[in-house]
């Protein structure tokens, strides 16, 4: 068993630092404050200090994550040891994004061959389809590419696809998720199926969504160019290659990756086809060179907790979670191209650690994953800013910003960085009551609130590469402390099985379901589901 890292003296001495933290105060007393608490790793400067912490408990946290011995648990990934225990599988994210002859010993095998030949189909195919070497049934070039995928399979490429909007040169990219079938209608509605590519990407081949979403686009391009088109059309990212052959995809459009690739973890894997089609392998080279980048960072300062940003960022989220209370975390990037980043990292965090049990099967006594949200700034300062500021919740932020935009004008950029700038600092420095005011009460700002400002020099492949390691690490190291598997996600699949039957339920009207509450939901919507919309 190993020992609960509450229970332990490390975890006591930042117990014992708890208190009231003035961050005005503490920028009064020590100078050298902001300085002092910015980190820098690859092109990503982490200014941690207007976050409700001090050097001492800075200090203390450092030797919770050297008890809680996650440079130990960090080496074991490193060394492809199975720290998926509950699947019984190694996690090598990092693999993918290894230099061309670097050895990446995963299972006790070394996978960098594999790796590299795999990035090598991709890249000539994500090439052929640019170039209009690889046509379509009809001889056309194409134009577009429909990735279908849920979860891991569309978070990560449709994220990255806005994110890199500046570097794309390629076929337009859609992403359809959602079983919804305004999901497929809203993404088919004007696209042409002579020049559509569909990349049913789908880890197991078998997720519910996509089949059923895969089966739908299969059908709306039958009836568009017939039976025969399906092979020039459609190809599969998956680990699954029997069940992608099974679904009529030709084996030689299969690309395939590995169970040690988390969903979540996958977009420096062939899940990232359709940004690679849209940006070029250039540019998705880049990406992974500044992923592996901050890999680099971690394992050269693994042994030192303070200078190793990720871990620093995922012990003010300890510090944050189980010491001052704070429920969630808001991530707000002052850039519209990374607008879905936020839904992005609900995905990696909230899927990783949103854990209640422990690596040895026993109940956690801790608070873990918080609960991560945010958009885009400027909108959300005229949206739920407000709450940041004068509500009764503690919400940390993590604000995301660059010095240059990747096009358009730099003037309007340094309004947004200003705004940036201005919440960070109203919501750490706030305002005093000023009873000359009318409403003065209504209008003070308490301050006080904690932030962390996360810049980099422009939104670039390799930045955002950076971007999602960073986070990706930060996450790891988390789970660590709270001694959980970040890897395994079993909380999805009760919703799923009950689905199943419930669908069956809707279809034939049998009693499959037993408590009356959605028993009597169930006869609402079979008596409802053929009545025109009014
Ligand atoms: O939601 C559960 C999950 O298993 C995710 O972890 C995964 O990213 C997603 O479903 C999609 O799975 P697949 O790629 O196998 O279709």
């Amino acid at each position: 068993m190993n020992e609960r890292i509450e229970s332990t003296p490390e975890w006591a001495a930042v117990r014992s630092l708890v208190g009231s933290i003035d961050l005005p105060a503490l920028f009064e007393s020590d100078s050298r404050r902001a300085e002092d608490f910015t980190l820098q790793v690859g092109d990503l400067l982490v200014d941690t200090s207007k976050n409700l912490w001090t050097r001492e408990v800075r200090a203390a946290l450092a030797e919770v994550a050297r008890r809680a011995d996650v440079a130990s648990a960090w080496r074991r990934m490193r060394d492809g040891d199975a720290v998926n225990e509950s699947e019984n599988r190694a996690v090598a994210h990092w693999a993918l994004r290894s230099p061309t002859g670097t050895p990446a010993i995963v299972a006790g095998r070394d996978v960098s061959g594999d790796v590299h030949s795999a990035l090598g189909s991709l890249a000539r195919f994500a090439d052929d389809v640019r170039s209009g070497r690889r046509t379509s049934a009809t001889g056309q070039r194409f134009s577009d590419v429909v990735n279908i995928g849920i979860g891991g399979s569309d978070l990560g490429p449709a994220m990255a696809y806005d994110a890199l909007r500046a570097f794309r040169d390629g076929p337009h990219c859609h992403f359809v998720s959602n079983v919804d079938p305004a999901n497929t209608r809203a993404v088919l509605d004007g696209l042409d199926p002579a020049r559509t590519l569909v990349i049913v990407s789908s880890k197991t081949f078998t997720t519910a969504e996509t089949m059923a979403n895969a089966v739908a686009v299969r059908e709306w391009l039958v009836e568009g160019l017939g039976a025969d088109a399906v092979g020039a059309h459609f190809v599969a990212v998956t680990t699954n290659t029997r069940a992608a052959g099974a679904f009529g995809v030709d084996p030689d459009a299969v690309f395939g990756f590995w169970d040690w690739v988390g969903g979540r973890y996958s977009l420096a894997s062939a899940i990232g086809l359709s940004l690679a089609i849209a940006v070029g392998p250039v540019a998705f080279g880049e990406m992974l060179a500044g992923m592996h980048l901050v890999d680099e960072h971690v394992n050269r300062s693994i042994d030192e907790p303070l200078a190793n940003a990720p871990l620093v960022h995922a012990l003010l989220s300890v510090w944050y979670s189980n010491f001052l209370g704070a429920e969630t975390r808001a991530v707000v990037p002052y850039a519209h191209d990374l607008r879905r980043f936020p839904a992005y990292l609900q995905q990696l965090d909230m899927e990783s650690n949103g854990k209640s049990v422990d690596r040895d099967g026993r109940l956690v006594a801790l608070s873990t994953g918080p609960i991560v949200w945010g958009g885009a700034g400027t909108d959300g300062q005229h949206a739920y800013f407000q709450l940041l500021h004068q509500g009764t919740h503690l919400v940390p932020v993590d604000f995301i910003g660059f010095a240059r935009p990747v096009d358009g004008d730099q003037e309007r950029h340094d309004a947004l960085m200003a705004n940036l700038f201005a919440q960070s600092q109203a919501l750490a420095f706030g305002r005093p009551l000023d009873e000359a005011l009318p409403n003065a009460r209504h209008r003070v700002f308490p301050g006080n609130r904690p932030s962390t400002v996360i810049m980099a020099p422009a939104l670039t492949p390799s930045v955002l590469g950076q971007l999602v390691a960073f986070y990706e690490h930060s996450v790891f190291f988390q789970g660590a402390v709270w001694g959980i598997n970040s890897f395994d996600q079993w909380g999805v699949e009760l919703g799923k099985d009950v689905a199943h039957g419930i669908g069956q339920e809707l279809v034939d009207g049998r009693h499959h379901v037993s408590d009356p509450a959605t028993r009597r939901l169930i006869e609402w919507y079979r008596s409802h589901r053929h009545r025109s919309v009014e």
